[in-house]
C-alpha cells in the first residue's frame, strides 16, 4: 500500500490556502512547495481513515500541521539557529530571499496553520476548538524543544536531556498529527490513550532517525547537507550513544508503536503499514 494519495490531496490544498498570501505569497510556496515527505499529513489521513472518517473533514488539518512543520524548518535553516543553506535540494529560504523574509514567511505560515483549522467548514465548533488546542500545544512544545536544542550545543548532556528535547521539538509534531485525526474521527477514550502512546513512540523514534540519517544519507538524497549536526558539535543520539545503538532504539521504537496499535478497537493495518515506511525511509 502506498500513501502518494494522501500526498497528493495535503498538495493540492496546501497550493490553494498559498495562492493568496499578499507579498510573502513567493516565499511561502517556494519553502512548502518545494518538497516534504508529508508524514505529518499522511499520519492525519491514515488515522481518520483507520476510522472510516470522511477525508473531506481531514484536510484542513492534514494542511494545518504542515505549515507548521514547514514554518519550523524555514527557521530552523536561520544563521542564528542551525544555519543551514540547502533544504529540499534547493537553497535554504534564507538564501533565496533573505533572512528578513524567511522569518516573515515562517510567522506568516504559522498564522495560515491557524486559520485554515479556525475557519474550516466541514467541522463543528466543538471540534474546530479541540484541534486549535491540540495544535497550538504542540507548536509551542515545537518551539520550546528547539529552544533547548540550540541551548546544549557543544554541550554534553544525558539522554534523558536529549530525550525530551527530541520529544519536544519533533515529537510533539508528530504526536499532534495522531490526535488531530483522532479527534476529528470522535474515537472512543480508549482509543484516544492508545493513539496517543502510538504517537509518542513514533515522535521520538523520527528525530532519533533524522540524527542517524544525518550522519549516514548523502546530501543528494537527503536533501539537506549531511552530517550538519556533527559540524555544529549538537549533541544527537549517534554522538552519544553511537550508530549501531540508535539505529536499535528507533527500530524498537517503531516496534513497540506498532505493537501498541492491536489494542485498538478497529483494524491497523494501514497504520502498522505506515509506521514501516516511516521506519523504513531513505531520507
Ligand atoms: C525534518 O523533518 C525535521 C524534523 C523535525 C525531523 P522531515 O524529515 O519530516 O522533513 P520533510 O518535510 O520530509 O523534509
Ligand atoms: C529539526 O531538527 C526539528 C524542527 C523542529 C524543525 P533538525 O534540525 O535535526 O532538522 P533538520 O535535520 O535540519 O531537518
Ligand atoms: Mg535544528
Ligand atoms: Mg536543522
Ligand atoms: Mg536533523
Amino acid at each position: 500500500m502506498n500513501f502518494d494519495h494522501y500526498t497528493g490531496r495535503v498538495n493540492q490544498h496546501l497550493s490553494q490556502y498559498l495562492s493568496n498570501q499578499g507579498s510573502l505569497t513567493e516565499v511561502m510556496r517556494y519553502s512548502v512547495l518545494s518538497g516534504g515527505k508529508r508524514f505529518r499529513p499522511i499520519l492525519t489521513y491514515a488515522v481518520a481513515h483507520t476510522f472510516g472518517t470522511d477525508m473531506n473533514t481531514v484536510d484542513a488539518s492534514a494542511c494545518a500541521v504542515e505549515l507548521i512543520h514547514a514554518y519550523s524548518l524555514i527557521h530552523d535553516d536561520l544563521p542564528a539557529m542551525d544555519n543551514d543553506d540547502i533544504r529540499h535540494n534547493q537553497p535554504a529560504c534564507h538564501k533565496q530571499f533573505g533572512e528578513a523574509q524567511a522569518i516573515l514567511a515562517g510567522d506568516g505560515l504559522q498564522a495560515l496553520a491557524f486559520e485554515v483549522l479556525a475557519t474550516d467548514e466541514h467541522l463543528s465548533a466543538k471540534v474546530r476548538i479541540a484541534l486549535l488546542q491540540a495544535l497550538t500545544h504542540a507548536a509551542f512544545d515545537m518551539a520550546e524543544g528547539q529552544s533547548i536544542d540550540l541551548s546544549v550545543v557543544s554541550k554534553s548532556v544525558d539522554i534523558s536531556i536529549l530525550k525530551n528535547m527530541h520529544k519536544k521539538k519533533t515529537g510533539s509534531l508528530l504526536s499532534c498529527a495522531v490526535k488531530l485525526g483522532a479527534l476529528i474521527s470522535e474515537c472512543n477514550s480508549e482509543d484516544q490513550q492508545i493513539l496517543e502512546n502510538f504517537s509518542q513512540d513514533i515522535g521520538l523514534a523520527y528525530q532519533i532517525q533524522d540524527d542517524v540519517l544525518d550522519v549516514l544519507t548523502p546530501e543528494d538524497v537527503l536533501g539537506k547537507k549531511q552530517n550538519s549536526d556533527a559540524e555544529k558539535d549538537k549533541p544527537t543520539y549517534p554522538a552519544l550513544l553511537g550508530l549501531e545503538a540508535s539505529k536499535i532504539e528507533y527500530k524498537s521504537l517503531y516496534i513497540s508503536a506498532m505493537n501498541g496499535l492491536d489494542l485498538l478497537s478497529v483494524d491497523a493495518t494501514h497504520l502498522k503499514k505506515l509506521t514501516l515506511q516511516l521506519q523504513d525511509r531513505a531520507f
